[in-house]
């Protein structure tokens, strides 16, 4: 990491700010980024750039390409151990919730963080988010919900905390309580759901470790009812809410999150018409999981179309995850959220950058080169930012850029 210095600017580069309603992507061709400490001051053509700027120390960019720093707004990265063996299971005809109703599956997991050390969960998220950084992701949102019990919930969400100021990246915390029902509450779902809101969640708002909270509303998860009492918990302590909804079926979850004005309710390939004015009245993103969808060989597609005509904010996430979604790599979700969902190109990229700040509540921070808004960026060797949408490896991030702070 490079300190901060006073003025920068950078030129002989291509924008892609990412702002709503101009030219495509936003597009400013030849132009400069101006930085000063950890906010972007100026941007234009640079045939613009104030005469002021003209002693600040310049860098060159050869004409690359720079966009917003991307953001992975759905992610349960802190975990221990892998479920290569029950890819090996789902390809010999068993299906995701076959297995979750065997033990296995997020149980799984849950049995491997809870064994593993705050030290040795850090490490490992670490890891992943070098990954992730590496590809010019610079906010990432973490779940909790491979605890399930007071004492690993909480290592869950102290362990994404500091990797925050580890890796040098902004990390948004959620606390995912309601994943799935612990072995030691069979049977007891109503009773594990009072566990999560009056014993886990007070200490998790009380220290502060949650800057939102999830469920996972579905047959293998909660129903309407449990799904509304953690929502209805979640208010109490001015937490803004999100949910796993219709990934398998339509329980009508979306519906419900809406009601408390989620910031955005995820996965959805099951959302029907109602749920998507439900959404769109409400102002949730949309979260497309690509990853998930592909790596479960789902067939049912979200409704790209429907969101679009609504026009409902749509994010792209990796939701990654040891089960349903092992891939870190945020680049691989603008693929696949073009060529399994329909999204164009330019969709894509604003799912990751200008739609997913706001499913996380920092859309006034981040998510587009706007001045006032902190120097995320990234400088990309691209002939056009389709490309990063368009193909995959060789990884062509060249710079990153966090509060102002050359990462890579
Ligand atoms: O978003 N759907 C629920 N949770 C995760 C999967 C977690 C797991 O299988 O470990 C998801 O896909
Ligand atoms: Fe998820």
């Amino acid at each position: 990491m490079t300190p901060l210095s006073a003025t920068r600017v950078w030129r002989n580069c291509n924008l892609a700010t990412m702002q709503a309603g101009e030219t495509p992507y936003g597009i400013v061709e030849d132009a400069a980024l101006v930085v000063e400490g950890d906010r972007i001051v100026w941007t234009g053509p640079r045939s613009a750039l104030p005469r002021a700027y003209a002693s600040a120390s310049h860098e060159g960019l050869a004409g690359r390409w720079i966009t917003p720093g991307l953001i992975d707004c759905h992610t349960h990265l802190v975990y221990a151990g892998q479920r290569a063996g029950e890819f090996e299971q789902r390809q010999q005809g068993a299906s995701y919730a076959d297995i979750a109703r065997a033990g296995g599956g997020i149980l799984s997991t849950v049995r491997a963080t809870r064994a593993a050390d705050e030290e040795t969960l850090l490490q490992s998220t670490l890891g992943r988010l070098a990954a992730l950084r590496r590809e010019g992701v610079t906010t990432v949102e973490i779940k909790s919900g491979y605890g399930l019990d007071l004492q690993t919930e909480l290592r869950m969400l102290r362990v994404a905390r500091s990797a925050a100021a580890t890796s040098g990246l902004h990390i948004e915390t959620t606390f995912l309580g309601a994943h799935t029902l612990p072995e030691n509450y069979r049977d007891r779902a109503d009773d594990y759901i009072r566990f999560v809101c009056e014993d886990v969640l007070p200490v998790v708002a009380h220290e502060r470790l949650a800057d939102a909270v999830d469920a996972f509303c579905e047959t293998i998860g909660f129903d309407l009812q449990q799904t509304e009492r953690v929502l209805a918990a979640a208010r109490k302590y001015d937490l803004p809410v999100k949910l796993h909804a219709e990934q398998l079926s339509n329980m009508g979850g979306a519906a419900l999150a809406a009601r408390y004005g989620a910031l955005s309710v995820d996965h959805l390939e099951y959302l029907d018409p109602a749920g998507v004015s439900a959404i769109a009245e409400s102002g949730s993103v949309a979260v497309l999981l690509p990853g998930a969808f592909y790596f479960l060989r789902e067939t049912q597609l979200p409704p790209v179309a429907a969101l679009r005509e609504r026009g409902v904010p749509i994010a792209v996430a990796s939701d990654c995850n040891p089960g349903s979604s092992p891939f870190v790599s945020l680049l691989l979700m603008l693929n696949m959220g073009c060529v399994l969902f329909g999204l164009t190109p330019e969709e894509a990229l604003a799912g990751v950058t200008r739609n997913a700040a706001r499913a996380l509540g920092l859309d006034a921070e981040v998510g587009t080169l706007t001045v006032g808004k902190r120097a995320d960026f990234v400088v990309w060797n691209v002939d056009h930012p389709a490309q990063l949408a368009a193909q995959f490896g060789p990884n062509p991030c060249y710079r990153v850029v966090a509060r102002g702070n050359t990462l890579i």
